[in-house]
């Protein structure tokens, strides 16, 4: 038995006037998951969400929640509640009120809704805050405070509109973390916009990828890193490293790419992306599947040559662009850095290793 999605889009098309901002959106989203919806700006991610929660009426096509078809259900009826960006908690009004304030049409008695307010407070990490002034809060206090209102009816669905992108980055990691945890207690599903890949990647059971109206691809995180299936998505999550490559022959599941430089690669058929490139073939590398070799050290199955064109460390890391002998732009290696291990020069020749099986063949 298949479970009933939570959300569905069906053929979803949004104008604004002559603008087409969603473009045939199909997807479902499953009960309980943490979907994200990452684009670059302008993609219509914003626009997606409001449909589900009904701030946004839909050209044609349908949005079903919890299989029950949408149009015409106002947002005040929808079992959904929204986070946004900012995430206007009243400064005026008490932690508690802030988060009460969502129940202030319930008729449940006044002991009842000081009850559900505590607990909210407790799910986000802010038991004991109640009484506090919301605006002697921290940025990161305060978006559990909308959290915590948003949260408060249990809605089946909850939407966050970038609900992390205003806080520092040692805040928004923290966060992150947290709200993956909160998720998983409440079990409500979480549906997220960003438009930062390393958030989605981190946060989400499975993403979105979105340009100009349109699903691009639709996976989990894993898949989509491993395996984009366009050039534009690989370029959007993450770096990609791609050479310009020739198909030279193809034999049942084994597809053979020349290219200059690296020499005839094999490449799984699995390995190839769905989505055409364009007229000039490529094979895609992340930087962390290419290896810089050490004196003594042997390579796998491959070995170029090459020499390091740029360092970039980060501590932890090194980023290496290595112009590899007979390739016309350097390619992008990562190194995890090693207690011990020097880090190399610009200008030092090195050999480096690769494993076939890593690579992507975009044609
Ligand atoms: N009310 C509106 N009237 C006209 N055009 C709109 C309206 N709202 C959004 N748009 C346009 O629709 C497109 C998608 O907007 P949307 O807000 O969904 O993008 P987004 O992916 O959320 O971008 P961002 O990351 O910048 O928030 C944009 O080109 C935007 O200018
Ligand atoms: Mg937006």
């Amino acid at each position: 038995m298949t479970t009933q999605p939570m959300i569905a889009f069906r053929e979803v098309h949004k104008y604004y006037g002559d603008y087409h901002a969603l473009r045939g959106i199909t997807a479902e989203i499953r009960p309980g998951e943490f979907f994200s919806l990452l684009g670059p700006s302008g993609c219509g991610k914003t626009t997606l969400l409001r449909t589900i929660a009904g701030f946004e009426d839909i050209s044609s096509g349908a949005v079903l929640i919890d299989g029950r078809d949408m149009a015409g259900v106002p947002a005040n009826k929808r079992p959904t509640n929204m986070v946004f960006q900012s995430y206007a908690i009243f400064p005026h009004l008490s932690v508690a009120q802030n988060v009460g304030f969502g129940l202030r049409r319930d008729t449940r008695s006044k002991g009842e809704k000081a009850k559900l307010v505590e607990e909210a407070l407790e799910m986000v990490g802010l038991k004991g805050y109640g009484a506090r002034a919301a605006h002697a809060l921290s940025g990161g206090q305060r978006q559990r405070v909308a959290l915590a209102r948003a949260l408060i009816l249990k809605p089946k669905v909850l939407l966050l509109d970038e609900p992390l992108s205003a806080l520092d980055r040692k805040i928004r990691e923290q966060m992150q973390v947290e709200l993956i945890k909160l998720q998983r207690e409440v079990g409500i599903t979480f549906v997220l916009v960003t438009h930062d890949q390393e958030e989605a990647l981190v946060m989400s059971d499975r993403i979105a990828v979105m340009f100009e109206g349109e699903i691009a691809q639709l996976a989990d995180p894993e898949t989509l890193y491993r395996r984009p299936n366009s050039r534009r998505v690989a370029d959007f999550i993450g770096v990609m490293n791609f050479l310009p490559a020739t198909v030279t022959g193809e034999r049942g599941d084994t597809i053979t790419a020349e290219v200059a430089g690296l020499g005839a690669l094999e490449v799984a058929r699995s390995q190839v992306s769905l989505a055409p490139a364009g007229d000039q073939a490529a094979v895609g590398f992340r930087p962390e599947t290419l290896t810089l070799l050490y004196e003594g050290q042997q390579a796998g199955d491959r070995e170029a040559q090459g020499v390091i064109d740029e360092v970039v460390y980060y501590g932890d890391m090194t980023y290496y662009d290595v112009r590899l002998d007979g390739m016309e732009r350097p390619v992008r290696i990562s190194m995890r850095n090693v207690f011990g291990r020097p880090v190399l020069d610009v200008g030092t020749r090195t050999r480096v290793a690769w494993s076939p099986g890593a690579l992507v063949l975009f044609r």
